[in-house]
């Protein structure tokens, strides 16, 4: 295993809800590579979750924001720039929500409030993380900003509904704005297309188990894990993968290069049995 790949790094991680999420996996191996960095959630998760636990755990600070909020952003920078003494070096949005998928709403009735918000929950905030960060020259030379997304952003899955629409603008944003901050700041920014994980966003999406099961057998390598996203994404803010930029990383097992597999056949025709 290596060590202290992250030692002397400091950055903000959004979206740990409880030990079940993709941040807070990404947040026990930052801890372990010797980053430091501030936790944030919005102040119901706080509440509804366990971030705090996560925060004895790895010595963090938790402020809370909404991602949506740009008052609330500025604050969180400025207060995590006071914590670090200055700049930060990595990002990590791991935010989602659909309040259709939530209310099961099918895609042909979509509610547009509920749309909007998904959108800008789910996408935009994306982009108003960077913009604050940008303007406030909060990120080092070199620094990584890393964003969570799906498949459905390029191809359809039922049961996705609006979120597919919402991950297809989330890297759109990534790519769009890691140009500009790349050239202004030398500040990379990707998404990583993670498999389908059982989180609290996950479940929340129609026929999960069914979804897992069908991803596991589509992909040679099966499903990746949170564990295994924490990875990477250590990995991607680390100086190992300096001019990787304006990518959507497949993080996924295979599944998003497949077209059929035997495994998927085979428990298909044992349906008919
Ligand atoms: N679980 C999966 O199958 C899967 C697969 C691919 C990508 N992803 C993506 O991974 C990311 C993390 O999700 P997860 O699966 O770990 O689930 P999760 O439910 O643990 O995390 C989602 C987080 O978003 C936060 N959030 C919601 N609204 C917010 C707001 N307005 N401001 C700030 N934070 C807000 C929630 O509080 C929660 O912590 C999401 O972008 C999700 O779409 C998940």
């Amino acid at each position: 295993m290596v060590k202290d790949l992250l030692k002397g790094k400091n950055g903000i991680i959004f979206g740990a809800l409880n030990d079940k999420s993709i941040a807070w996996k990404v947040a026990e191996r930052a801890h372990e590579q010797r980053a430091g960095f501030v936790l944030s959630n919005t102040p119901v998760s706080i509440r509804m979750g366990t971030i705090d636990q996560l925060a004895d755990k790895t010595g963090s600070t938790v402020i809370a924001a909404d991602a949506t909020s740009t008052d609330d952003l500025n604050n969180l920078f400025e207060q995590t720039m006071e914590i670090f003494g200055g700049k930060i070096d990595f990002i990590l949005h791991s935010i989602g929500m659909s309040p259709n998928v939530r209310k099961g709403i099918p895609y042909t009735d979509i509610n547009y409030p509920n749309f909007s918000k998904t959108l800008d929950i789910s996408a935009l905030s994306f982009h108003k993380i960077m913009q604050t960060s940008y303007h406030m020259d909060a990120l080092k030379e070199w620094g990584s900003i890393v964003a969570l997304s799906y498949v459905a952003a390029q191809k359809t899955l039922s049961g996705y509904n609006d979120m597919g629409d919402a991950k297809a603008l989330l890297e759109s944003i990534g790519r769009s704005f890691g140009y500009v901050y790349g050239r202004d700041k030398k500040v990379r920014v990707n998404t990583v297309s993670q498999s389908p994980t059982p989180t609290t966003a996950g479940s929340g999406v129609k026929g999960i188990d069914t979804l897992l099961d069908f991803s596991e057998r589509m992909s040679p390598l099966g499903n990746a894990t949170a564990e295994e996203a924490a990875d990477f994404i250590v990995l991607l803010f680390s100086d190992l993968t300096r001019k990787v930029t304006m990518q959507n990383l497949y993080h996924d097992g295979g599944f998003s290069s497949m077209g059929m597999s035997n495994r998927a056949i085979e428990q298909y025709s044992k349906s008919f049995d």
